[in-house]
């Protein structure tokens, strides 16, 4: 039987979110089309706040006027109680808290310590009647602290899955991960967390993602956060690029010899749909 691996998509999330001007029927054009390429895992939205992401504040719009595809999860992030009740109230089937392996970041996202950003999501993981993802932020690399040790993502990872997270997905996101530097944090990780509750999470900056992701998969991950057409950034990481694109790891996953139930053509047309939906 053929191995399976997935695509958790989060091109209307980690890349609209650094689009200025988003008509909010395109955004929902876009997860249509997500939906329709056969994704079962997409990342809408963020139930942030406005003033901190714009681009993000016609969440429950958004979530209202989707198409819901039966077997198909939508989800948005809520880094605390009052989006995980907006988000819930738009029919999330999936939420997320995100937090870092690097103080800086932490401060320059969400406003608070790694040590406070745990206080926020415990009441969050607590409360959620949904599934909820745990990213780390900056696992290789931080745009305000340089190098991140190994050690430092693996001690937040730890706390995120014993607070209840069901899955964590580490982000290179400055994209300045390269495979020898992935490798050491991932058998850092994997001393607290197995595989099979990990994502990867790469951004293209330096263009090495696929390479990451191959190192990923020798480390028995098969889950990929990956956006359509290239798409995305993070508004806190200056000089960040977009995430590694949904069809260039569908193409390796392919080659690898994975199912994914993903059609390529629908999805190089969702590509095309979004890269039109840039500045
Ligand atoms: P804060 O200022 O410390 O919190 O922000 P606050 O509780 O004082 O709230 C500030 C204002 O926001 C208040 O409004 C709140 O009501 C409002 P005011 O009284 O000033 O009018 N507010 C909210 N509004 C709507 N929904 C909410 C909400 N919460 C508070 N849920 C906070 C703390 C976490 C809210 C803020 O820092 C924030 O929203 N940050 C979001 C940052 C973000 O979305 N970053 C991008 C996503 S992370 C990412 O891209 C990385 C990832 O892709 C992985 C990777 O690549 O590494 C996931
Ligand atoms: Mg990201």
């Amino acid at each position: 039987m053929t191995e399976r691996a997935e695509i958790f998509e989060v091109g209307p999330r980690d890349g609209l979110q650094n689009e200025a001007a988003v008509a909010t029927a395109d955004k929902i054009a876009l997860v249509d089309m997500l939906s329709d390429a056969g994704l079962r895992r997409i990342e809408v939205t963020s139930f942030v706040s406005p003033k901190w992401v714009p681009q993000m504040a016609d969440a429950a719009e958004v979530m209202a006027g989707i198409r819901r595809v039966p077997g198909a999860v939508y989800s948005a992030l809520t880094p605390n109680l009052r989006g995980l009740e907006a988000a819930e109230a738009a029919g999330v089937g999936a939420v997320a808290v995100f937090g870092a392996a690097s103080e800086s970041f932490s401060q320059k996202n969400i406003n608070c310590s790694i040590e406070e950003s745990f206080e926020r999501f415990q009441p969050v993981v607590a409360a959620a009647g949904v599934p909820v993802r745990g990213y780390i932020s900056c696992v290789t690399d931080c745009p305000y602290e340089g190098e991140i040790a190994p050690e430092a993502v693996a001690r937040v990872a730890a706390r995120l899955l014993a607070m209840g997270c069901a899955e964590i997905s580490l982000g290179d996101t400055l994209g300045r991960g390269v495979p020898e530097r992935v490798d050491a944090m991932l058998e850092a990780v994997l001393e607290e967390v197995p595989a099979a509750r990990l994502a990867g999470h790469f951004h293209d900056t330096g263009g090495r993602a696929l390479e990451n992701i191959r190192v990923s998969l020798a480390r028995g991950l098969r889950v990929f956060d990956a956006a359509v057409g290239g798409l995305g950034g993070c508004p806190y990481a200056p000089g960040a690029a977009g995430n590694v694109a949904s069809e260039a790891v569908l193409e390796l996953l392919e080659a690898e010899g994975f199912e994914t139930g993903v059609d390529g053509a629908r999805l190089s047309e969702a590509g095309a749909f979004a890269k039109g939906l840039r500045r």
